[in-house]
C-alpha cells in the first residue's frame, strides 16, 4: 500500500447504538449513490437499519461487518467482507466513509488496510476482490491506492435509478498485501 503517513482507525464489532449514525448517514445521497441500496428514500428505515445489525452481530446474514473508528473513537463508518468462499480462499470487500467531514483524508485507507490484515490473517483469506460502478472515480482512485488491480468489467451490473451501469472488480492478493 503506497501511502504516506495514514490516520489511526480501528475497527470494531457491530453495537446496537450504531444504528442512529448509520441511519443519518443513509438519508445523505452523494453517501449512498454508489452503495447497493434500495430505490427508495431513505433506503432503510430506522427499523430496517436495526433489523440489519442486528444480523450483523448476530452473524446470521453472511456479513463480517464493522465499524470504522477514529482514533478518539468517533464512529465514523462501516467495512464488511462478505461472500466468503472458504474453499477458494477469497471474499468480497465492501466501505463507506459514513461522516463525509472524513472523506479525503486517508481514513478509508486506513480502514481498509486494517480489514485487509484481519481478512489475511484471521479469515486465512488469499484474495479480497470488490465491485466498484465504473463512475465512482474517488473510490476507484482510493482502491489503487491500496494496491487493487484491475480484474475486469461486470456489464451492467447494478441496477441504479433504474439503469444498468457497469461494474468494475478489483482484486488485492496476500502476496502483494504483505510484499
Ligand atoms: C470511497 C471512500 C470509502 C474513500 O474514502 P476516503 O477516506 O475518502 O479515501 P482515501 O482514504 O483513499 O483518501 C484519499 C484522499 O485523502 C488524501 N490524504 C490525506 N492524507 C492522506 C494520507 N495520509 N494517506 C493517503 N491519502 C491521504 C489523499 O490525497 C486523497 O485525496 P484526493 O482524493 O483528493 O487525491 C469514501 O469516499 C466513501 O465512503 N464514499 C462513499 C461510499 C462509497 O462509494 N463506497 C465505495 C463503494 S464501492
Amino acid at each position: 500500500m503506497k501511502t504516506n503517513k495514514l490516520p489511526i482507525v480501528q475497527l470494531r464489532e457491530l453495537i446496537l447504538e450504531d444504528v442512529e449514525d448509520r441511519y443519518q448517514w443513509c438519508l445523505d445521497k452523494e453517501l449512498t449513490e454508489h452503495l447497493n441500496m434500495p430505490k427508495k428514500y431513505p433506503p432503510f428505515s430506522r427499523e430496517e437499519t436495526r433489523n440489519w445489525i442486528e444480523m450483523c452481530m448476530n452473524k446470521t446474514n453472511g456479513y463480517e461487518q464493522k465499524a470504522i473508528l477514529t482514533e478518539e473513537g468517533k464512529h465514523i463508518g462501516w467495512v464488511d467482507l462478505k461472500n466468503i468462499d472458504k474453499l477458494n480462499k477469497h471474499a468480497e470487500l465492501g466501505i463507506a466513509i459514513g461522516d463525509k467531514n472524513y472523506w479525503g483524508k486517508g481514513f478509508g485507507l486506513a480502514a481498509m488496510k486494517e480489514m485487509l490484515l484481519w481478512g489475511f490473517n484471521e479469515l486465512e483469506l488469499n484474495k479480497i476482490w470488490l465491485r466498484v460502478e465504473v463512475d465512482n472515480e474517488k473510490a476507484i482512485k482510493s482502491y489503487q491506492r491500496a494496491g487493487y488491480i484491475e480484474e475486469g468489467i461486470l456489464r451492467q451490473d447494478r441496477l441504479r435509478n433504474g439503469e444498468f451501469v457497469d461494474r468494475l472488480r478489483m482484486s488485492i492478493l496476500k502476496k502483494d498485501f504483505f510484499k
